[in-house]
């Protein structure tokens, strides 16, 4: 039998509970949304933006939570009879218990955090560690203040890596998390212009990404995008804690270095050196960006522990996360056009990576490159012309056609040529009709936007309306 996440006893001594009721004596699992609860699984009531983790202490209970963690206060207005943990404040029980997590386990730590590339970096990582010993990682993107306690909460004592992904829209938001997930290694993809609105430039987005080696245990090890202009402030940040900086990238001398890569429509074959040793390896996703996070992805295998050709060999097989590069083919009837949703979210660095994949991707003999942009949004006063400037990169992908949908996005509607306009429309529900009108057989479309723009509705209205068959998909 495989051990329990927490005993009973465990969870009340890290929580600095008191049992009410008869909780299980084992917990399967730790949740806070009672709709996703297992039975056996511990339910943290916690106050969330809009409703308070108690209202949901009774379905909890019905869907046969082991226990439900909750505040003494609120103890009274709860059914009777049911399995409680009660603490002073359950939201701090979390945290307490993350840190029991994380103080109990031998496991080797990751910590990603980055402007873009953070999930994809933490599954790569997780497609990687998987297969050389038991690996925990975040799911989705939980990487705010209620994801990162959550993940280490559920993180089982006999791992042997854990990766956790870690995010912020405003400087001050990482240095707590990174306290708790206290990282062997901590790897900051790269800094962009992203959630600019709530930041100076992007050099003050760098020094919030820096606050990530805050957290770094002693003798812990910096993984960074050596090519940015703002390389120097999180190398000597990382440098001012001790630690040993890692740097990847193209530039000559990086520690983990790209020396060559094949770029095709659905994967890239790549020479690089990582920390000295030289590895030619296949990435089973497409893309530039996909081979620049591979260097990340690998010189931190090697940092904790790991074997370096099987970690470049595990690498083959990887899939790109949802939204983030998927092809489908679409039936046209008298042919077939491919799709690549992109339409997990958008920024100016994400936006230029999906172009340059379309750039990639094969047409027919007919068929056009179609590019279909939503609003890239909190960019804040230089919104307009970061949107505008997206026209150099698509007549550099070859890009035929354009469909755009957004306010922000008629500033590039009024960069482009004529050649190149499909249609400009308010919404991505107003787009969509034209866009199905324009698809034809041999076309591969790239759709992208921010995800208050709601592209990904689009994605769907297509893969509905041509019955789509999906290439490559993994759900996270
Ligand atoms: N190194 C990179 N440079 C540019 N774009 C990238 C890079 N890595 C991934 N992307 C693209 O950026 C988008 C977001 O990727 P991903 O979800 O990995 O980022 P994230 O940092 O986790 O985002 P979020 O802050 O929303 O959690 C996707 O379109 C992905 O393909
Ligand atoms: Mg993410």
């Amino acid at each position: 039998m495989t051990a329990p996440l927490w005993t009973l006893d465990d969870l009340v001594a890290a929580t600095g509970g008191r049992v009410a009721g008869v909780p299980s004596a084992e917990i399967g699992g730790i949740s806070i949304d009672s709709r996703t609860i297992s039975p056996g699984d511990a339910f943290f009531a916690i106050q969330g933006d809009a409703r308070d983790g108690h209202d949901f202490v009774e379905s909890a209970l019905a869907r046969g939570a082991g226990a439900c963690v909750v505040a003494e206060e609120k103890l009274g207005a709860l059914p009777e009879g049911g399995r409680y943990v009660v603490v002073d404040d359950v939201f701090e029980a979390l945290r307490r218990l993350a840190r029991a997590a994380r103080a109990r386990t031998g496991a080797r730590i990751v910590a990603v955090t980055g402007s873009v590339g953070k999930t994809s970096t933490k599954e790569a990582l997780r497609h990687v560690l998987s297969d050389q010993g038991r690996t925990h990682a975040s799911v989705a993107s939980y990487n705010n203040h209620w994801g990162v306690p959550l993940t280490l909460a559920r993180m089982p004592a006999d791992c042997a890596f854990g990766i956790f992904e870690i995010g912020m829209n405003h400087a001050g938001e990482i240095a707590p998390l990174t306290a708790l997930v206290r990282p062997h290694v901590a790897v900051v993809t790269t800094v962009a212009p992203v959630h600019l609105e709530f930041f100076r430039d992007v050099e003050a987005i760098a020094e919030a990404k820096a606050e990530i080696f805050d957290g770094l245990e002693p003798g812990g090890v910096a993984v960074v995008d050596g090519d940015v202009p703002q390389a120097g402030i999180l190398i000597d940040a990382a440098a001012a804690k001790g630690a040993r900086v890692v740097r990847f990238g193209i530039g000559e001398g990086l520690e983990a270095h790209l020396v060559r890569a094949s770029l095709q429509a659905d994967n890239s074959t790549v020479m690089a050196t990582i920390l000295g040793d030289a590895i030619t390896y296949k990435i089973g996703a497409p893309g530039r960006h996909v081979v620049k996070n591979s260097l990340a992805v690998l010189a931190t295998a090697v940092s904790v522990g790991a074997d370096l050709a099987r970690a470049g060999l595990a690498l083959a097989a990887m899939t790109p996360p949802k939204g983030r590069g998927e092809r489908h083919t679409l039936r046209l009837g008298h042919g077939e056009a491919t799709l690549i949703d992109e339409s997990y979210n958008a920024n100016p660095a994400s936006m230029r990576a999906a172009i340059d994949l379309l750039g990639h991707a094969p047409v027919g003999l007919e068929g056009r490159r179609i590019a279909v942009l939503g609003d890239m949004l909190e960019l804040g006063s230089q919104g307009e012309a970061l949107h505008a400037s997206l026209a150099e990169a698509l007549v550099a992908a070859r890009v035929d056609r354009v469909f755009l949908a957004g306010p922000l996005m008629h500033a590039l509607w009024r960069a482009l040529s004529t050649d190149m306009q499909g249609a400009w429309a308010p919404t991505a529900a107003e787009l969509e009709p034209k866009l199905l009108a324009a698809i034809r057989p041999g076309d591969a479309l790239m759709i992208k936007g921010s995800n208050g723009s709601r592209m990904g509705p689009v994605v769907e209205a297509l893969k509905s309306r041509f019955s789509s068959t999906r290439a490559l998909a993994e759900d996270v």
